[in-house]
C-alpha cells in the first residue's frame, strides 16, 4: 500500500471557517474523508501544525520512509528557509500544493522558499490539488 503523508502549515486547521471566499467552505478533515474514499489504495498520514519547527520535524520524520509527501506550508512558504532546507535534505518526492492561486494575490505570496526544492507545484486548483498530487505520486511510484 503506498504511504503518502500530507503536511499542512499554519491556519489550515481553520479551513472552512477561514476566508471562505478564498479557501472554500470545506474543512480539511471533511476533505480528507473524500480523499481517502477517492484513493482507497493509499495509506494517508495527516499532519498539521501552526509551528514552523514542528513542520521541519515532520518533514524529517516522514522524509525517508514514505512514498511521497504533499505539503502546503501555507504562509511559511513565503518566509521559511528552514522548511525549504528540510525538503532539500530528505529523499522522498515532495509536491507543493496551494489551494488559492498565490500568483494572483499579494506580491509577497509570489515568493516561495519551497518551489525550487520540490518535484512540482499545484497552485490555485482548490482542495482538488491534493488529489492531483496523489495521482502524480501514484503514477510515479519508485
Ligand atoms: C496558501 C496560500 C498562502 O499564501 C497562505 O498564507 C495560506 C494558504 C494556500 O493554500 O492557498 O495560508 O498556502
Amino acid at each position: 500500500m503506498p504511504n503518502i503523508t500530507i503536511i499542512n502549515g499554519p491556519n489550515l486547521n481553520l479551513l472552512g471557517l477561514r476566508e471562505p471566499n478564498v479557501y472554500g467552505k470545506e474543512s480539511f478533515d471533511q476533505y480528507l474523508v473524500q480523499l481517502k474514499q477517492q484513493f482507497p489504495q493509499v495509506n494517508y498520514t495527516y499532519f498539521q501544525s501552526n509551528i514552523e519547527g514542528e513542520i521541519v520535524n515532520a518533514i524529517q520524520q516522514y522524509g525517508f520512509d514514505q512514498d511521497g509527501i504533499i505539503i502546503n506550508p501555507a504562509a511559511y512558504t513565503h518566509t521559511s528557509v528552514a522548511i525549504g532546507d528540510a525538503i532539500a535534505a530528505i529523499k522522498v518526492p515532495v509536491i507543493e500544493v496551494h489551494i488559492s492561486n498565490v500568483h494572483a494575490r499579494e506580491e509577497f505570496r509570489k515568493i516561495s522558499h519551497v518551489s525550487a526544492k520540490v518535484v512540482g507545484s499545484i497552485v490555485g486548483l482548490g482542495l482538488q490539488g491534493y488529489a492531483l498530487a496523489t495521482e502524480w505520486l501514484l503514477t510515479n511510484l519508485k
